[in-house]
């Protein structure tokens, strides 16, 4: 079977990573979340107070970061600088600064460098919101996901309850609508479906369907 590169992009908490990991899985493919890496990197930048305005202090700081993936009781993990920053990237004050950290090219071009070379022997489920558009324009499979916002929010919500996160629904929901509007209005690489990407509305799919409906579309192009 032919290796291919998917590209799953989409607006926030509209489920492309539950899909992406459970694509990868299925397809013994490797997962990459490029979002934990805008999110690493924004943990840094608020851990030693990066003034957003300072290039200087941006470059100096990016070359300070490492970040890398491993596999910790099956659940894909985020290490920055050698530390396991899984739960603290997903808090809410890392998710209110994101956008704008993820908005500027310089740190763009460092992580998109990263993604490439992960990507690089194929055989790779990568979501974001510029993986089909900028970092694999090439991709075999391009998906671009989305729910209905008020969905995507209660989604997300009860992710981080569950995660036994302290959130109120009016925040995420408000923290989701600023997200995408950031992240479809910057200039660099903003979020956009590409031409050839294939629209998947999951307001009403549940898991299975969504897998379904996406390994139907891989095996045409395998
Ligand atoms: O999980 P959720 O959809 O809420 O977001 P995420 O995938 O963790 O991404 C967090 C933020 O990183 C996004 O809101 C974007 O600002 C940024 N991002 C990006 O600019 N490009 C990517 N390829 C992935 C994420």
């Amino acid at each position: 079977m032919k290796k291919i590169i998917i590209a799953i992009d989409g607006h926030s908490s509209c489920g492309k990573s539950t899909l992406a990991k459970a694509l990868a899985s299925h397809l013994k493919y490797i997962y990459v979340d490029s979002g934990a890496m805008y999110r690493a990197v924004t943990l840094y930048f608020m851990r030693h107070s990066i003034d957003l305005t300072q290039e200087k202090d941006i470059i100096d700081a990016l070359n300070q970061i490492k970040i890398h993936f491993e596999i910790i009781d099956g659940h894909n993990t985020c290490f920055l600088n050698h530390e396991n920053v899984e739960s603290d990237i997903r808090t809410m004050e890392v998710s209110n600064l994101v956008s704008e950290v993820a908005a500027i090219s310089l740190v763009r071009s460092k992580l998109v460098e990263y993604q490439r070379a992960i990507g690089k022997d194929k055989g790779i489920v990568m979501d974001g919101r510029d993986i089909g558009s900028v970092v694999f324009p090439n991709a075999e499979l391009k998906l671009f996901v989305t729910a209905q916002t008020k969905i995507r929010a209660i989604r997300r919500y009860e992710e981080l309850i569950g995660k036994g996160f302290d959130v109120r629904l009016e925040d995420v929901l408000s923290n989701l609508n600023k997200r995408d509007h950031i992240d479809s209005t910057r200039k660099d690489s903003p979020l956009i479906q590409a031409d050839d990407a294939i629209l998947v509305d999951n307001s009403y799919l549940n898991r299975e369907e969504q897998l379904n409906k996406a390994v139907e579309l891989v095996q045409k192009r395998q």
